[in-house]
């Protein structure tokens, strides 16, 4: 997606070869306009696909999975990070790795909002080791619903989240794939 890609050249940061700055219009202040045309691409991309719910992981997918949500009339899902102090028979949980951030977390959906019924379209910003989507995934086999596929904002192609997911049947839809980048460059595939 070119309006995308264009923000990224002229408003990200690559701090190294591994890791994006996009805090002044993701994921810390969001560019409401950008994610709404991010949406609406989404949206159209998965048309017509029996899609029920959008779901993502808390926090930084809430925005473009919450206008995604809109644009195809449906629910949203926030599948949360929060480990679960007590054992509660109404969750589903498992446990995600992040190699960006090296840390571990319990993903937690209950079981109250997806089931067998749902075709859930999972949104997050970043796709980097696809550690959070294939944890997405497992959930929502857990809750015994489909996939319909994953929508991300930024893939970075370079490390192995698409080839995952790719391999792994469902398809990754990603509106700026990134092929390589260092400290002030950034390219797309
Ligand atoms: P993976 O899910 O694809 O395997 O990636 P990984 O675990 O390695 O990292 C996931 C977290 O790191 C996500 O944030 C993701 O947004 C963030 N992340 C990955 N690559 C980049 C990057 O290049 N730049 C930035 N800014 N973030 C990156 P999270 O833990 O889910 O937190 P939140 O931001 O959604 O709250």
């Amino acid at each position: 997606m070119k309006l995308l890609e264009d923000r990224i050249r002229k408003d990200g940061r690559a701090i190294n070869a591994d890791i994006l700055k996009v805090d002044t219009f993701i994921n810390h202040q969001v560019d409401p306009a950008l994610m709404l045309e991010c949406a609406k691409d989404f949206a159209e991309h998965f048309k017509g696909q029996g899609v029920t719910k959008v779901a993502t992981i808390e926090s930084s997918g809430i925005a473009p999975a919450l206008l995604t949500s809109i644009e195809m009339g449906v629910p949203l899902v926030i599948l949360k990070k929060q480990p679960s102090k007590v054992l509660n028979d109404d969750l589903y949980q498992t446990m995600v790795t992040s190699f960006t951030k090296g840390t571990n977390y319990e993903l937690t959906l209950s079981r109250k909002v997806i089931d067998e019924k749902d075709h859930v379209l999972l949104i997050d910003d970043f796709l980097a080791n696809g550690e959070a989507a294939t944890g997405a995934v497992r959930l929502v086999r857990m809750a015994h619903a489909t996939v319909a596929g994953v929508g991300v904002l930024i893939e970075k192609s370079f490390q192995p989240g698409n080839k995952k997911l790719t391999e792994a049947g469902f398809e990754v839809y990603s509106l700026a794939k990134i092929k390589s980048m260092s400290e002030g460059t950034i390219e797309f595939v």
